[in-house]
């Protein structure tokens, strides 16, 4: 049985006073659901302030992107050395990243590689845009970023690793998945070729979430799916009462 796994993506909202207080919010409301792994990724200026407000907690907090290299003349970038001690998951390979800062997929697997080095978990992005799902392209394309990303990475490490499959078209968008139809790409993009790679036994212990336009409507419909393991939220993870209700009704649907 894998833990389902409930991630907050902030994106660029909140000030470190604001998310401060946000956080300090959550920790009441979010305590009961222990069925459920709770991960809050604040822009990178609030990690500090968001794991203090969370220190003692069962709630993880994760960052939202980090550079591969451990130091160097990378103006503004933030490194996993910098990062150790605050977070425990670093989310790679967003879409939004993958754009708008041209990340590659060697990058992603560089980056997912420094972080497992030291000692934190990747949550790998992956998804396709829309002029790709209506080419019909979905699966080859999601499946060669989750080959990408997992180049050379060993088999003992991919308990550790996290795969969020967003559709680019249904973040933000209102626009979200279907359940059936997240599940099975899930299962035929992503476990499928892990299980290629490393055998079925290890796609098994792997946490796939689904993302894009999740919200407390849906929430319940994606986590009655089996290969769904939980989500990476963005809209909704800012408004406190709706990110309650999602980690709760991730908590019902895979304990029920
Ligand atoms: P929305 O939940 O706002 O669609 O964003 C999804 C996302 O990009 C999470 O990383």
């Amino acid at each position: 049985m894998r833990l389902p796994i409930v991630a907050a993506n902030w994106k660029m909202h909140k000030t470190p006073a604001e998310a401060a207080e946000f956080a300090q919010a959550l920790v009441a409301p979010l305590l009961p659901f222990e069925g459920v792994e709770r991960v809050i990724c604040p822009p990178f200026i609030a990690i500090p302030a968001v794991a203090e407000a969370l220190r003692g907690t069962p709630i993880k907090v994760g960052a939202q992107n980090v550079h591969q290299e451990p130091q160097g003349a990378y103006t503004g970038c933030i490194s996993v050395p910098m990062l150790q001690g605050l977070v425990e998951y670093v989310i790679v390979g967003h879409s939004e990243v993958r754009q708008y800062l041209c990340e590659t997929d060697a990058m992603i697997n560089a980056k997912a590689k420094a972080i497992l080095a030291g000692g934190l978990k990747p949550i790998i992005a992956v998804g396709e845009s829309l002029a790709q799902r209506e080419a019909g392209e979905t699966v080859a394309f999601v499946g060669a970023q989750v080959r990408a990303a997992l180049e050379g990475i060993p088999a003992e490490a991919l308990p550790s690793i996290v795969i969020a499959y967003e559709p680019i078209w249904a973040i933000g968008t209102g626009r979200n998945a279907s359940p059936e139809d997240a599940n099975q790409t899930i299962k035929v993009a992503v476990r499928d070729v892990i299980a290629a790679l490393y055998g079925e036994a290890t796609a098994q212990q792997v946490r796939i979430q689904y993302g894009g336009s999740v919200k407390p409507e849906n929430m319940a419909d994606y986590m009655r799916m089996p290969e769904i393991d939980g989500a990476l939220v963005g809209g909704a993870s800012l408004k406190l009462n709706d990110f309650v209700a999602l980690v709760r009704l991730a908590q019902e649907a895979k304990s029920g």
